[in-house]
């Protein structure tokens, strides 16, 4: 089986990212054009833009404004005029006490669900939009174990914006399949990227070796495989589905 996604336009968000550079570089590897978006880390989009080849280009937004999500779809139309696969990767895991002041704890809050799940929305929105007027689209929300297990005490945030991306999947599923637009989830648990590192500074990774099955943890390599074979076409039939990659360390 040989997987060809020459032509294909991907939009994959949070590029940069540990996750999101995989998924880019795999996506590239298999022959797509990928539109990968940044917030910060200009440069090292720029790099991995080169890599990919197949007219990649990068693009900037901050989605902690979830409105400019919509200029980032419109960027991404006007250079390549439609998209076909959305990959919902960028977010952010900030640690929020239940004791801290409650215009911190606020403030963690709203910018966690605006980054992990408004801006999402909005994209989602923006794609299925596109992908009625060409011949349909998939979406692959990057979610979280946290979604289906819960999370740790100081998480609340994180752990209801990746069950809100859950929910908006199976929704877009359900809703737009007759538009053949096919929309997935897959849920890793912990895996090694920057995102973890306040986490493991402060936990260690014993603590987080100890919940896996496996005897290594996860890495982005492990992730973005399933997010090519999902943007192939090959698994349509299981939209509205989730994926685990977690290493069994929560087993549904
Ligand atoms: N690592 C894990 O253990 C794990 C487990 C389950 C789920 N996930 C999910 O996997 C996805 C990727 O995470 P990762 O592990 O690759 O983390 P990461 O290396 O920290 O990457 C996060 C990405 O999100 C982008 N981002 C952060 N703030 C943003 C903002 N305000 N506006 C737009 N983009 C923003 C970053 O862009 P810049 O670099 O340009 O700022 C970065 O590319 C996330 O949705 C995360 O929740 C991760």
């Amino acid at each position: 089986m040989k997987i060809d996604l020459t032509g294909k336009i991907t939009l994959v968000t949070g590029g940069p990212g540990g996750i999101g550079e995989s998924i880019v570089r795999h996506l590239a590897a298999c022959g797509a054009t990928v539109a990968i978006h940044f917030s910060k880390n200009a440069e090292h989009a720029k790099k991995l833009m080169e890599e990919a080849g197949n007219d990649s280009k990068s693009f900037h937004a901050d989605l902690s404004e979830p409105k400019n999500a919509v200029k980032l779809f419109n960027d991404v139309l006007d250079a390549y005029e439609r998209v076909d696969v959305l990959v919902n990767n960028a977010g952010v895991y900030i640690k929020s006490p239940n004791d801290e002041k409650i215009d911190e704890w606020l403030a963690t809050w709203n910018r966690t669900i605006a980054i992990n799940l408004t801006a999402a929305g909005v994209l989602c929105r923006e794609a299925i939009n596109n992908f009625k007027k060409h011949d349909g689209g998939r979406i692959i929300h990057i979610a979280s174990r946290a979604a289906f297990r819960g999370d740790y005490e100081d998480y609340f945030a994180y752990a209801a914006s990746k069950g809100g991306m859950v929910a908006l999947s199976k929704t877009i599923a359900r809703a737009y399949g007759k538009h053949n637009i096919k929309s997935f989830v897959v849920a890793p648990g912990f895996v090694r990227t920057p995102i973890v590192d306040e986490y493991i500074k402060e936990h260690g990774s014993a603590s987080i070796m100890k919940e896996l099955s496996l005897v290594e943890l996860t890495t982005p390599e492990d992730v973005a495989p399933t997010v090519v074979f999902l943007a192939s076409g090959l698994m349509d039939h299981a939209t509205g589905c989730s994926i685990d990659i977690n290493a069994a360390s929560y087993v549904r």
